[in-house]
């Protein structure tokens, strides 16, 4: 029988924590992921479900992910941990059928549970696969220059996606929907979990005002490498402010948008909005 933690997704958790950890983005036990697995890979795991135990939950989660598995990072666990030890800092559980209890399934060894913004990720998780049926990944984390950005600009989507289009040619490319935000809020609540979610339906990334970011994607990779450009972007952005001298002309975003087909967010810059 295939043992749990020798699977390709307890390994993709591990690295990418541990990456994340280097990048210094996850002080302490700061950030938290989420990877929706699929059943046909839980039954070569778990051919006879066990269940170790049931961990309420705050919400009652939507039926397009009720009866579904998520493999979790705990609560309080800290990113450059789980690597040397997977099954006391994540876990894996179902979301029963009523969608009011987790299942735990493997993990959360001595007596852990999911990290305190599971109700932000299940709810988008919601979200994106209504948008995105492939979308597996939720990650959020606290990347220091989108922090300073989002301290520094006025609480506005807009403003917010013209500063990093502007500062480096990746961005429009990798985000062409903008840049969601949200103010400043209390965190580990239904509620920011509910407004998150609700950004997530247009954008796959959502700034925490003075706390982080959220980002999305069908595998690790593709939410680590959104939220990387973001960083990267905010970085350049932060670094340079008050010296620069060349910021990217809305002529270049265009010719970026008709060299990628994409369609730019609108109200950022009104020769963007004309693209077809
Ligand atoms: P958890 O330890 O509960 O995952 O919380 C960390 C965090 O980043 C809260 O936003
Ligand atoms: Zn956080």
């Amino acid at each position: 029988m295939k043992k749990f933690i020798d699977s390709p997704f307890v390994k993709a958790m591990s690295e990418v924590t541990a990456n994340m950890y280097r990048q210094g983005w996850d002080e302490r036990n700061g950030g938290n992921i989420s990877y929706l697995i699929d059943d046909k890979y839980i039954k070569q795991y778990f051919p006879k479900e066990k269940v170790i135990r049931d961990i309420p939950m705050t919400f009652a989660a939507d039926p397009i992910v009720r009866n579904k598995c998520f493999l979790v990072t705990g609560t309080g666990k800290y990113f450059k941990n789980v690597m040397k030890d997977p099954e006391t800092n994540l876990g894996l559980v179902r979301i029963a059928k009523n969608g009011k209890v987790a299942h735990l399934l493997w993990g959360y060894k001595g007596g852990g549970k999911f990290t305190s913004e599971f109700p932000a990720h299940i709810m988008c998780h919601t979200e994106r696969l209504k948008v995105n049926p492939n979308n597996r990944i939720i990650m959020h984390t606290h990347p220091t220059y989108t922090m300073c950005m989002g301290a520094s600009t006025p609480v506005s989507e807009k403003e917010f996606t013209k500063r990093l289009w502007t500062s480096n040619t990746e961005a429009i490319v990798v985000f062409p929907e903008g840049i969601g935000v949200l103010p400043c809020m209390v965190c580990g609540t239904n509620l920011i979990g509910e407004e998150t979610a609700k950004k997530m339906r247009k954008f796959r990334i959502v700034s925490w005002t003075n706390h982080g970011i959220y980002g999305c994607g069908n595998d690790m990779d593709e939410a680590f490498g959104l939220i990387e450009t973001v960083e990267k972007t905010a970085m350049v952005y932060m670094i340079s402010l008050g010296h620069v001298v060349n910021v990217i002309p809305p002529k270049v975003l265009v010719g970026l948008c008709k060299l990628w087909h994409l369609h730019p967010m609108h109200g950022v810059f009104k020769e963007l909005d004309v693209i077809k």
